[in-house]
């Protein structure tokens, strides 16, 4: 043969891996309202970015006529490009070919790519479209899953790992995305289950649409499975850029510092009349972050689940960082179940990943209930607390109003190593509400009094006067300074500045035993 026709025989061998399945298959894709495989890495990625491995690879199976069916590249394209200039790895199921059904083959290309990521110390995407392990493959695809599963926890905490769901996602298959650090899913061609509908109506007699079980929008609002909800899959490409911005490459790295002409001396006089005159009127804690970080950039994570609690990335002085705050637009901004987890998690992950945290408080509690208790709030509250003492990047709080009771401690006060604490004037850390914490210690006197709602209105004043306020914690050094809220941006920005060099030296230890 000779060279031309080696180079033809090449070129021959990539267009086949190019459409594996031919043309038509690709059509059915899109008539699924899908991206093919391949166009999904290439909107995803930088402009001629890609860089793709093990292109040629075929499946070993003759079993059950897979060997008139051994398509190039065996159904998942990998390799590497660029997002914004950096690297990242990638693996993107390629439903046309055996409906993206995972074999022997196909696992030892994503563990490539993902140990090369490892490797090298840079994010890995998987973009998760598949029926889930190849039946013909037997026990081969499930021990393929395992190895996946594995790398993703040895990776866990090392490199950020990012899921794309745009398809189905289905059995065991769903704990890969599970332990990565962020799923994405796209409206209404996302699904995730374990078990599907025709399973769960054979054994609990429930009847449920697919949608309705693993759909994006059940994932988001009330699973807490995934994290962001994408209209179409351009606007979740559209959001892993943005996601990825605000991260490091590697938890030995500092994440990025971006430009910015918003002045880290910027003040805001106006951020003080966003708390209400009633101490139980509610506000949009969002309206807080949006005026002291870099251009009102905030990313939000989790933004339709445990909605008392806001957690997501933003930027101060160009730098990083990962909001934790109480929202009390949603039920006061209690704690309960759900935003706890939430929150737990996302600290978890700053943490792993060198970003600092800035954590707005305004808290009247933990939500009480049976629903609660029964549902384990003391374990799941337990997460948040164990989270914040744990984490060893820079923390700096701002009590922007109530921080009542256990909910104070756990929202990164001063005792669980807060570096930088500050309140806002109308802050009010107490044990409890005025109200409750009346009716308690004056309970008698209130019952003897000849006006029993007048003497508790007067107690509750005084109660108010002496504990309803920042002073008393400042006088103990629990909080730092009492700043005007129109500081906060400037102090936040230099306390952070300070923080730039902290170190913490921790005992070894194999790891400690957060409650799960
Ligand atoms: C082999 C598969 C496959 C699989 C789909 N296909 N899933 N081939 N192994 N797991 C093939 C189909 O035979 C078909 O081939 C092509 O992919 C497209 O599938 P369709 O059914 O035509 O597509 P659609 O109607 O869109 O339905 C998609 C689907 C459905 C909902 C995913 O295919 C499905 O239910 N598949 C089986 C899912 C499943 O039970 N998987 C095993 C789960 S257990 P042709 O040649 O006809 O085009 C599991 C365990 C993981 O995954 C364990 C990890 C520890």
């Amino acid at each position: 043969m000779s060279h031309t026709s080696k180079l033809d025989q090449l070129k021959a061998k990539r267009a086949q891996a190019a459409a594996p399945a031919g043309d038509a298959a690709n059509n059915r894709q899109h008539e699924r309202g899908k991206l093919t495989a391949r166009e999904r890495v290439a909107r995803l990625l930088d402009p001629d970015s890609f860089v793709e491995l093990d292109a040629f690879a075929v499946h070993r199976t003759d079993a059950f006529g897979l060997a008139e069916k051994r398509f190039v590249g065996d159904g998942v394209v990998t390799g590497y490009g660029s997002i914004d200039g950096r690297r990242v790895f990638l693996f993107s199921q390629d439903f046309t070919v055996l409906g993206g059904s995972l074999g022997e083959v196909f696992a030892e290309k994503i563990c490539k790519v993902m140990d090369l990521a490892v490797r090298t110390g840079c994010p890995i995407i998987g973009i998760n479209d598949s029926g889930g392990a190849r039946i013909q493959e037997g026990v081969v695809s499930l021990g393929g899953y395992a190895e996946i599963f594995w790398r993703n926890v040895q990776a866990s905490g090392v490199i950020p790992q990012i899921s794309l769901v745009a398809g189905p996602c289905a059995g065991g298959a769903v704990y890969s995305p599970a332990i990565t650090d962020f799923i994405f899913m796209v409206d209404k061609i996302s699904q995730m289950f374990i078990t599907g509908p025709e399973i769960i109506k054979t054994v609990t007699g429930e009847e449920v649409t697919f949608e309705e079980l693993g759909g994006a929008l059940t994932h988001n609002r009330k699973s807490g499975v995934a994290h962001f909800l994408c209209a179409d899959e351009d606007d979740a490409f559209e959001q892993i850029r943005h996601l990825l911005s605000f991260l490091p490459q590697n938890n030995l790295d500092d994440p990025p510092e971006a430009e910015t002409s918003d002045d880290p001396r910027r003040t805001d006089p106006r951020l003080i009349d966003i708390i209400p005159p009633s101490a139980n009127m509610p506000y949009d804690m969002i309206d807080v972050i949006h005026r002291v970080v870099d251009d009102g950039d905030f990313f939000e994570v989790q933004a339709l689940y445990g909605g008392s609690l806001v957690v997501g990335f933003a930027r101060l002085g160009g730098r990083s960082v990962g909001i934790v705050a109480n929202q009390p637009a949603v039920m006061a901004g209690v704690l309960d179940i759900d935003s706890s987890v939430k929150g737990a998690r996302f600290v978890r992950f700053c943490d792993a990943f060198n970003i600092p945290l800035i954590t707005f408080v305004d808290v009247p509690g933990f939500l009480p209930g049976t629903n609660q208790e029964f549902g384990g709030i003391i374990k799941h509250g337990a997460k948040l607390l164990y989270a914040f003492a744990e984490a060893t990047v820079p923390k700096l709080t701002v009590i922007t109003r109530k921080a009542y009771g256990g909910a104070y401690d756990v929202m990164c006060s001063k005792h669980i190593r807060a570096d930088f604490n500050v309140a806002w004037p109308t802050a009010e850390i107490a044990v409890m509400g005025p109200h409750g914490a009346v009716k308690i210690i004056h309970r008698d006197e209130i019952a003897k009094a000849k006006d029993a709602s007048a003497r508790e209105d007067e107690l509750v004043a005084e109660y108010v006067e002496r504990f309803a306020n920042p002073y008393v914690a400042a006088e103990r050094g629990y909080i730092d300074d009492v700043i005007d809220p129109a500081m906060t941006r400037p102090v936040l920005c230099n306390a952070l500045a300070m923080l730039r060099t902290k170190r913490v030296a921790r005992p070894a230890r194999r790891h400690g035993n957060i409650p799960l």
